[in-house]
């Protein structure tokens, strides 16, 4: 069976220390949303990708910017070069010009992970062609009214038996994670503030004062 990966989805860095380094996490994934919102600009994305190595992601992810296949390929290969062979993964979209530059890609050793994945077919594709990963996006699947986990269900049984992970975005609950989880997934990338609810269970911290008010008691 596949390890599972956990990722966080965020290029900001700030909130990225508040989680790393942690043994549970394997990296970050990142695209142009993401990197907007924190105000990474291009040129300082591989500073951004190279920082959350020195805090521990064993992978990192970044998306192409380019949407024709030529520019695709030459959007990845400028990034691949700054990185060690398996570090970089690079997030594609799923689209036939994707595909395309995608399957190149594998062929050549660069692990890509197809993304903006709505489609079980598309998942497939991912898997013949060799990708590491595909994403698909629960939570804005759920917001266009399709049952989103049936959906990712009916993509990992496509997957079985192939080296393709399914990296599950747009998480956005407790409950969505373990629902996840059920359905054997190899892979769930969530936003920073999930990893709190994840990591910090009350119950568990409230215990954990217990100890440590009865241990000050004891003494040395
Ligand atoms: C995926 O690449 C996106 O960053 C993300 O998971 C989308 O999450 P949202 O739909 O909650 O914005």
């Amino acid at each position: 069976m596949q390890a599972f990966h956990l990722y966080l989805d965020s290029a900001d860095l700030a909130d990225l220390k508040t989680c790393l380094p942690h043994p549970a996490v394997h990296g970050i994934t990142t695209n142009p949303t993401l990197l907007r919102r924190a105000g990474v600009t291009r040129d300082k994305l591989p500073e951004l990708l190279h920082n959350a190595i020195k805090l521990g992601a064993k992978q990192v992810q970044a998306q192409v910017h380019a949407a024709d296949t030529d520019g695709i390929l030459a959007d990845a290969q400028a990034l691949v070069r700054q990185f060690n062979p398996g570090q970089l993964v690079i997030k594609i979209p799923a689209t036939r010009d994707g595909l395309r530059a995608g399957a190149e890609l594998s062929e050549a050793g660069t692990p890509v992970t197809y993304t903006a994945v709505y489609a079980p077919e598309q998942a497939h594709f991912a898997g013949q062609l060799g990708a590491a990963y595909a994403a698909p996006y629960l939570g804005r699947l759920e917001d266009s009214g399709v049952d989103g986990l049936a959906l990712i269900g009916q993509m990992q049984s496509l997957l079985a038996g192939t080296s393709t992970r399914l990296l599950v975005a747009s998480v956005r609950s407790r409950a969505a994670y373990l629902a996840l989880l059920g359905l054997g997934v190899g892979s769930i990338t969530i936003p920073p503030k999930l990893f709190t609810e994840l990591f910090d269970h009350p119950a568990t911290l409230d215990a954990e004062r217990g100890f440590l008010a009865d241990a000050a008691a004891l003494g040395d």
